[in-house]
């Protein structure tokens, strides 16, 4: 009898033992042929008038959307994460030194990676929130790039990206957004202006820099990735609907909430979030008070 039970549960184990393994092949052909794929869209043009406060403001932007997070201060691109479970992920070396975009990586080709998702030979850019850059105005976006072609060139060579099987299972899933270029509505024009007065308008556009970890709602849930922690409901619902907007402040800046915890700028960017403005954290504020 006992032999038996034995045996059957052996089996059962074994078949589901193969079952995974056949299912982890699924998932890693299934993501390699959307990695593999080719896209094509119509080169657009943006004009960039360059002065001192496009340049300004583009420094700005790009601490504000996380560039230098992922690229590295200069952004000279970095590995960001190279563990078992996840794989080895690397930003691009965003300057014109050896290892970096080549010499004729044009204004179209910036626009094609920010907008699209795909370098310049129309491969999925991997991990790279072009969802999130596609939403950006034309003048923030002529401002990220301008400031970026201007970049003191750094001479750094990176090893390619590795995934691992969270990775692929996640992708698969579609709890992750390795492939900004399948996130992306690609026949929506351009946004040619934005509110750029204090209030919810503004923080409405400001918040799609949060909407990747928080959700489209606000409303945080599951962690980004195992090992991370659940991810905070920032609308009038959460903590933040019992906040003063000085609170509000002081928290992206500082990392510690009023209720006293401590934020991991690994787990919640805060570094990042400190260097907005008083008037763009002021419009963040209102925005997520208006969501319920
Ligand atoms: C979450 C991390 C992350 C953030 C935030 C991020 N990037 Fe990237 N970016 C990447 C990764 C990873 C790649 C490499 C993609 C690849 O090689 O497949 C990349 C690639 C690129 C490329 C493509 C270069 C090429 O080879 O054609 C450009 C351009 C770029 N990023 C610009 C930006 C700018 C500008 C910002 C800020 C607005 C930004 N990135 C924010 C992760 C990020
Ligand atoms: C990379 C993912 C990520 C991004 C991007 C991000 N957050 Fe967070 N945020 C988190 C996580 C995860 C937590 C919860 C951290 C914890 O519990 O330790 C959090 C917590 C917070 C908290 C604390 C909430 C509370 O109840 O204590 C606030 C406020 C917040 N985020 C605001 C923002 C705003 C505003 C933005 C955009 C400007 C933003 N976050 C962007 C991941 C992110």
């Amino acid at each position: 009898m006992f032999k038996k039970i034995l045996k059957w549960t052996g089996l059962v184990l074994g078949s589901l033992i193969v079952l995974l393994g056949l299912f982890y092949l699924y998932v890693s052909i299934n993501i390699g042929q959307r990695i593999e794929k080719k896209y094509s869209f119509a080169p657009e043009k943006l004009e960039i008038n360059q002065d001192s406060a496009l340049l300004t403001k583009g420094a700005h932007l790009t601490a504000i959307k996380g560039c230098k997070d992922c690229h590295g201060a200069d952004l000279s691109g970095q590995v960001m994460v190279d563990d078992k479970a996840l794989g080895r992920l690397v930003s691009a070396n965003l300057t014109k030194g050896k290892g970096g975009l080549p010499a004729n990586y044009s204004t179209t080709d910036w626009v094609r990676a920010l907008r699209h998702g795909v370098d310049a030979n129309g491969q999925a850019l991997l991990f790279m929130p072009s969802h999130e850059t596609t939403l950006l105005s034309a003048q923030d976006m002529a401002a990220i790039i301008a400031y970026c072609q201007n970049l003191a060139p750094v001479h750094k060579q990176l090893p390619p990206s590795d995934l691992g099987p969270v990775v692929k299972v996640m992708t698969y899933l579609d709890k992750m957004p390795l492939l900004a270029v399948e996130k992306i509505d690609h026949d929506l024009p351009m946004v040619m202006q934005v509110d750029t007065l204090e209030g919810v308008a503004m923080g409405k556009y400001l918040a799609v820099s949060c909407s990747g970890c928080h959700g489209a709602n606000l409303k945080g849930g599951d962690p980004v990735a195992p090992g991370y922690p659940p991810v905070a409901n920032i609308t009038s619902t959460g903590h933040v609907g019992k906040w003063s907007k000085a609170q509000f402040i002081q928290t992206l800046r500082t990392g510690k909430t009023p209720e006293g915890k401590v934020l991991k700028n690994e787990n919640m960017p805060w570094k990042m979030t400190a260097q907005y403005t008083d008037k763009e954290l002021s419009s963040i504020y209102q925005y997520c008070q208006s969501l319920k």
